[in-house]
Protein backbone atom coordinates (compact mmCIF):
# COMPACT_ATOMS: atom_id res chain seq x y z
CA UNK A 1 0.00 0.00 0.00
CA UNK A 2 1.36 3.54 -1.10
CA UNK A 3 0.11 6.35 0.86
CA UNK A 4 -0.65 9.80 -0.67
CA UNK A 5 1.56 11.81 1.17
CA UNK A 6 -0.28 14.96 1.33
CA UNK A 7 2.31 16.67 3.63
CA UNK A 8 4.93 16.43 1.35
CA UNK A 9 2.91 17.27 -2.19
CA UNK A 10 2.50 20.79 -0.16
CA UNK A 11 6.09 21.26 0.71
CA UNK A 12 6.36 20.55 -3.14
CA UNK A 13 4.06 23.32 -4.12
CA UNK A 14 5.00 25.69 -1.70
CA UNK A 15 8.51 25.44 -3.20
CA UNK A 16 7.10 26.23 -6.72
CA UNK A 17 4.53 28.87 -5.32
CA UNK A 18 7.80 30.80 -3.36
CA UNK A 19 9.63 30.46 -6.70
CA UNK A 20 7.09 32.04 -8.57
CA UNK A 21 6.49 34.91 -6.34
CA UNK A 22 10.06 35.87 -6.81
CA UNK A 23 9.80 36.13 -10.10
CA UNK A 24 6.88 38.16 -10.09
CA UNK A 25 8.33 40.53 -7.75
CA UNK A 26 11.65 40.30 -9.91
CA UNK A 27 9.53 41.54 -13.11
CA UNK A 28 8.00 44.50 -11.21
CA UNK A 29 4.69 43.12 -10.22
CA UNK A 30 2.97 42.98 -7.22
CA UNK A 31 3.27 40.03 -4.65
CA UNK A 32 -0.07 37.99 -4.83
CA UNK A 33 -2.26 38.86 -1.68
CA UNK A 34 -4.88 36.65 0.07
CA UNK A 35 -7.45 38.17 2.65
CA UNK A 36 -9.76 36.16 5.10
CA UNK A 37 -12.87 36.97 6.88
CA UNK A 38 -13.12 35.16 9.66
CA UNK A 39 -16.51 35.86 11.84
CA UNK A 40 -17.15 34.30 15.18
CA UNK A 41 -14.54 32.39 17.28
CA UNK A 42 -15.35 28.79 15.92
CA UNK A 43 -12.29 27.17 17.17
CA UNK A 44 -11.63 24.84 13.63
CA UNK A 45 -12.28 27.70 11.47
CA UNK A 46 -9.74 29.69 13.44
CA UNK A 47 -7.34 26.62 12.82
CA UNK A 48 -7.75 26.45 9.31
CA UNK A 49 -7.85 30.50 9.24
CA UNK A 50 -4.22 30.96 11.30
CA UNK A 51 -2.80 27.99 8.96
CA UNK A 52 -4.20 29.90 5.47
CA UNK A 53 -2.71 32.70 6.43
CA UNK A 54 0.45 31.40 7.97
CA UNK A 55 0.62 29.25 4.48
CA UNK A 56 0.86 32.89 2.56
CA UNK A 57 3.35 34.11 4.55
CA UNK A 58 5.75 31.10 3.96
CA UNK A 59 5.46 31.27 0.26
CA UNK A 60 5.67 35.18 0.09
CA UNK A 61 2.26 35.93 -0.58
CA UNK A 62 1.12 39.66 1.42
CA UNK A 63 -1.87 38.27 3.38
CA UNK A 64 -4.70 40.10 5.26
CA UNK A 65 -6.79 38.83 8.33
CA UNK A 66 -10.60 40.06 8.37
CA UNK A 67 -11.75 39.26 11.97
CA UNK A 68 -15.32 40.63 13.29
CA UNK A 69 -17.42 39.20 16.39
CA UNK A 70 -19.99 36.33 15.87
CA UNK A 71 -22.90 39.44 16.42
CA UNK A 72 -21.45 40.71 13.25
CA UNK A 73 -24.48 41.46 10.88
CA UNK A 74 -25.33 40.24 7.51
CA UNK A 75 -25.47 44.05 6.43
CA UNK A 76 -22.04 44.45 8.06
CA UNK A 77 -20.44 41.46 6.27
CA UNK A 78 -21.67 42.40 3.03
CA UNK A 79 -20.12 45.97 3.38
CA UNK A 80 -17.10 43.96 3.68
CA UNK A 81 -17.01 42.17 1.35
CA UNK A 82 -18.02 45.17 -0.86
CA UNK A 83 -14.94 46.62 -0.31
CA UNK A 84 -12.88 43.73 -0.45
CA UNK A 85 -14.25 43.12 -4.56
CA UNK A 86 -13.53 47.08 -4.45
CA UNK A 87 -9.68 47.34 -3.11
CA UNK A 88 -7.04 46.74 -6.05
CA UNK A 89 -4.49 46.08 -3.53
CA UNK A 90 -5.96 42.52 -2.97
CA UNK A 91 -6.14 39.82 -5.43
CA UNK A 92 -8.52 37.35 -4.10
CA UNK A 93 -10.29 36.62 -0.44
CA UNK A 94 -12.25 34.27 1.50
CA UNK A 95 -15.16 34.17 3.76
CA UNK A 96 -14.20 31.36 6.17
CA UNK A 97 -17.35 29.02 6.38
CA UNK A 98 -19.46 28.65 8.20
CA UNK A 99 -20.70 31.90 9.18
CA UNK A 100 -23.00 32.42 12.47
CA UNK A 101 -26.35 31.24 11.98
CA UNK A 102 -28.57 34.43 11.26
CA UNK A 103 -26.07 35.36 8.62
CA UNK A 104 -27.23 33.89 5.26
CA UNK A 105 -24.20 31.77 2.95
CA UNK A 106 -25.64 31.94 0.03
CA UNK A 107 -26.49 35.89 0.07
CA UNK A 108 -22.63 36.30 1.15
CA UNK A 109 -21.20 34.15 -1.66
CA UNK A 110 -23.22 35.91 -4.51
CA UNK A 111 -21.96 38.65 -2.98
CA UNK A 112 -18.04 38.38 -3.74
CA UNK A 113 -16.85 39.64 -6.98
CA UNK A 114 -16.19 36.03 -8.95
CA UNK A 115 -13.20 37.67 -10.13
CA UNK A 116 -12.16 37.41 -6.89
CA UNK A 117 -13.60 34.05 -5.43
CA UNK A 118 -10.70 32.09 -4.86
CA UNK A 119 -12.83 29.48 -3.19
CA UNK A 120 -14.63 28.75 -6.32
CA UNK A 121 -17.64 28.98 -4.03
CA UNK A 122 -19.90 31.45 -6.39
CA UNK A 123 -22.52 30.05 -9.00
CA UNK A 124 -20.14 31.61 -11.47
CA UNK A 125 -16.85 29.63 -10.98
CA UNK A 126 -19.20 26.81 -10.27
CA UNK A 127 -20.78 26.86 -13.53
CA UNK A 128 -17.83 27.88 -15.80
CA UNK A 129 -16.20 24.36 -13.91
CA UNK A 130 -19.09 22.59 -14.93
CA UNK A 131 -19.01 23.67 -18.65
CA UNK A 132 -15.18 23.51 -19.06
CA UNK A 133 -14.50 27.02 -18.63
CA UNK A 134 -11.35 28.02 -16.73
CA UNK A 135 -12.86 28.60 -13.52
CA UNK A 136 -11.31 28.69 -9.66
CA UNK A 137 -11.64 25.31 -8.50
CA UNK A 138 -12.81 24.72 -5.08
CA UNK A 139 -10.21 23.77 -2.67
CA UNK A 140 -10.63 20.34 -1.78
CA UNK A 141 -11.63 19.16 -5.50
CA UNK A 142 -8.12 20.80 -6.70
CA UNK A 143 -6.03 19.55 -3.98
CA UNK A 144 -7.58 15.81 -4.92
CA UNK A 145 -6.81 16.16 -8.75
CA UNK A 146 -3.39 17.77 -8.14
CA UNK A 147 -2.94 14.96 -5.33
CA UNK A 148 -3.68 12.28 -8.49
CA UNK A 149 -1.78 14.21 -11.09
CA UNK A 150 1.22 14.40 -9.11
CA UNK A 151 1.18 10.27 -8.02
CA UNK A 152 0.38 10.03 -11.89
CA UNK A 153 -2.61 7.59 -11.02
CA UNK A 154 -4.45 7.35 -14.05
CA UNK A 155 -8.52 8.10 -13.93
CA UNK A 156 -9.15 8.09 -17.57
CA UNK A 157 -11.40 5.15 -18.14
CA UNK A 158 -11.58 4.33 -14.40
CA UNK A 159 -14.64 3.43 -12.26
CA UNK A 160 -14.64 6.51 -9.36
CA UNK A 161 -17.22 6.70 -6.70
CA UNK A 162 -17.68 9.66 -4.70
CA UNK A 163 -19.36 8.79 -1.58
CA UNK A 164 -21.26 12.33 -0.71
CA UNK A 165 -22.93 15.11 -2.70
CA UNK A 166 -22.05 18.88 -0.79
CA UNK A 167 -21.60 21.68 -2.85
CA UNK A 168 -17.98 21.79 -2.56
CA UNK A 169 -16.37 18.41 -2.64
CA UNK A 170 -18.89 15.71 -3.68
CA UNK A 171 -20.46 17.12 -6.46
CA UNK A 172 -17.65 19.55 -7.72
CA UNK A 173 -14.99 16.47 -7.94
CA UNK A 174 -17.35 14.13 -9.68
CA UNK A 175 -18.08 17.01 -12.01
CA UNK A 176 -13.70 17.27 -12.56
CA UNK A 177 -13.44 13.39 -12.66
CA UNK A 178 -16.17 13.00 -15.39
CA UNK A 179 -14.96 15.77 -18.00
CA UNK A 180 -12.96 15.44 -20.84
CA UNK A 181 -9.62 16.43 -19.38
CA UNK A 182 -6.49 14.55 -17.33
CA UNK A 183 -6.98 14.21 -14.71
CA UNK A 184 -10.90 13.04 -15.63
CA UNK A 185 -12.23 11.18 -18.24
CA UNK A 186 -13.49 8.82 -15.80
CA UNK A 187 -16.82 6.93 -14.90
CA UNK A 188 -18.18 8.25 -11.52
CA UNK A 189 -20.94 7.41 -9.67
CA UNK A 190 -22.05 9.70 -6.97
CA UNK A 191 -23.52 8.06 -3.82
CA UNK A 192 -25.41 9.61 -0.77
CA UNK A 193 -27.19 8.93 2.14
CA UNK A 194 -30.40 7.60 0.28
CA UNK A 195 -28.26 5.20 -1.76
CA UNK A 196 -29.27 1.82 -1.61
CA UNK A 197 -26.84 -1.17 -0.94
CA UNK A 198 -23.87 1.18 -0.80
CA UNK A 199 -20.94 -1.19 -0.47
CA UNK A 200 -22.14 -2.93 -4.01
CA UNK A 201 -20.73 0.44 -5.34
CA UNK A 202 -17.98 1.57 -3.24
CA UNK A 203 -16.53 -2.41 -3.66
CA UNK A 204 -16.55 -1.42 -7.71
CA UNK A 205 -14.02 1.65 -6.98
CA UNK A 206 -11.01 1.73 -8.94
CA UNK A 207 -11.09 5.17 -6.58
CA UNK A 208 -13.30 6.18 -4.16
CA UNK A 209 -13.53 9.43 -3.23
CA UNK A 210 -15.07 9.68 0.85
CA UNK A 211 -16.56 13.08 1.99
CA UNK A 212 -19.34 12.01 4.17
CA UNK A 213 -18.43 13.65 7.37
CA UNK A 214 -18.64 10.59 9.71
CA UNK A 215 -15.93 9.16 10.91
CA UNK A 216 -14.39 5.57 10.16
CA UNK A 217 -17.26 5.44 7.71
CA UNK A 218 -15.64 3.34 5.17
CA UNK A 219 -14.34 0.15 6.01
CA UNK A 220 -11.78 -2.18 4.60
CA UNK A 221 -15.19 -5.12 3.41
CA UNK A 222 -16.03 -2.00 1.45
CA UNK A 223 -12.93 -1.42 -1.03
CA UNK A 224 -12.07 -3.42 -3.73
CA UNK A 225 -8.19 -4.87 -3.26
CA UNK A 226 -5.50 -2.44 -4.79
CA UNK A 227 -8.12 0.45 -5.19
CA UNK A 228 -7.06 4.42 -4.34
CA UNK A 229 -9.15 5.75 -1.74
CA UNK A 230 -9.10 9.19 -1.08
CA UNK A 231 -10.15 10.34 2.29
CA UNK A 232 -12.06 13.96 2.62
CA UNK A 233 -13.09 13.50 6.01
CA UNK A 234 -12.00 15.62 9.17
CA UNK A 235 -13.86 14.79 11.93
CA UNK A 236 -13.12 15.48 15.30
CA UNK A 237 -13.69 12.50 18.01
CA UNK A 238 -13.51 12.79 21.60
CA UNK A 239 -10.27 11.11 22.99
CA UNK A 240 -8.89 11.83 26.94
CA UNK A 241 -5.89 10.21 25.79
CA UNK A 242 -5.08 13.48 23.97
CA UNK A 243 -3.74 16.53 25.10
CA UNK A 244 -7.03 18.61 23.47
CA UNK A 245 -9.04 15.69 24.44
CA UNK A 246 -9.65 14.89 20.85
CA UNK A 247 -8.09 13.72 17.57
CA UNK A 248 -8.29 14.04 13.99
CA UNK A 249 -9.96 11.13 11.70
CA UNK A 250 -11.44 10.67 8.08
CA UNK A 251 -14.15 9.30 6.92
CA UNK A 252 -12.07 6.06 6.59
CA UNK A 253 -10.80 3.56 8.63
CA UNK A 254 -7.42 3.68 8.18
CA UNK A 255 -5.93 0.66 9.49
CA UNK A 256 -8.71 -2.00 7.89
CA UNK A 257 -8.67 0.12 4.55
CA UNK A 258 -4.53 0.10 5.07
CA UNK A 259 -5.18 -3.74 4.18
CA UNK A 260 -6.74 -3.73 0.77
CA UNK A 261 -6.71 -0.17 -0.85
CA UNK A 262 -3.55 -0.10 -3.31
CA UNK A 263 -2.90 3.55 -2.54
CA UNK A 264 -4.77 5.75 0.91
CA UNK A 265 -4.76 9.31 1.98
CA UNK A 266 -3.84 9.71 5.70
CA UNK A 267 -5.72 12.06 8.20
CA UNK A 268 -4.32 14.36 9.04
CA UNK A 269 -1.38 14.69 6.24
CA UNK A 270 -3.54 13.82 3.37
CA UNK A 271 -5.79 15.78 1.14
CA UNK A 272 -6.70 18.57 3.96
CA UNK A 273 -2.81 20.02 3.85
CA UNK A 274 -3.58 20.19 -0.44
CA UNK A 275 -6.23 22.18 -0.38
CA UNK A 276 -4.66 25.16 1.21
CA UNK A 277 -2.28 25.02 -1.28
CA UNK A 278 -5.28 25.01 -3.56
CA UNK A 279 -6.24 27.91 -2.70
CA UNK A 280 -2.76 29.52 -2.65
CA UNK A 281 -2.48 28.47 -6.25
CA UNK A 282 -6.05 30.02 -7.05
CA UNK A 283 -4.91 33.34 -5.71
CA UNK A 284 -1.50 32.90 -8.00
CA UNK A 285 -3.94 33.11 -10.75
CA UNK A 286 -5.96 35.72 -9.41
CA UNK A 287 -2.66 37.79 -9.44
CA UNK A 288 -1.76 37.42 -12.85
CA UNK A 289 -5.37 37.59 -13.88
CA UNK A 290 -5.40 33.95 -15.55
CA UNK A 291 -8.97 32.60 -15.13
CA UNK A 292 -11.28 35.76 -16.25
CA UNK A 293 -8.43 37.79 -18.19
N1 LIG B 1 -14.93 25.96 5.68
C1 LIG B 1 -14.53 24.68 5.48
N2 LIG B 1 -13.87 24.58 4.32
C2 LIG B 1 -13.85 25.82 3.77
C3 LIG B 1 -13.30 26.36 2.59
O1 LIG B 1 -12.71 25.68 1.75
N3 LIG B 1 -13.48 27.70 2.41
C4 LIG B 1 -14.14 28.47 3.29
N4 LIG B 1 -14.28 29.76 3.00
N5 LIG B 1 -14.67 28.00 4.40
C5 LIG B 1 -14.52 26.69 4.65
Amino acid sequence: MIVLDGRQLATTIKEELATATQAIVAAGGKKPHLAAVLVGDDPASQAYVRNKVRSCEQVGFDSTLIRRPATTTQEELLQIVRDLNADNTIDGFIVQLPLPNHIDEHAVTLAIDPRKDVDGFHPVNFGRMAQGLPAYLPATPFGILEMLKRYEIPTSGKEVVVVGRSNIVGTPISILLSRKANPGNATVTICHSRTENLADHTRRADILIAAIGQAEFITGDMVKRGAVVIDVGMNRVDDASREKGYRLTGDVDYAGVAKVAGYLTPVPGGVGQLTVMALLLNTLKANQKEIFG
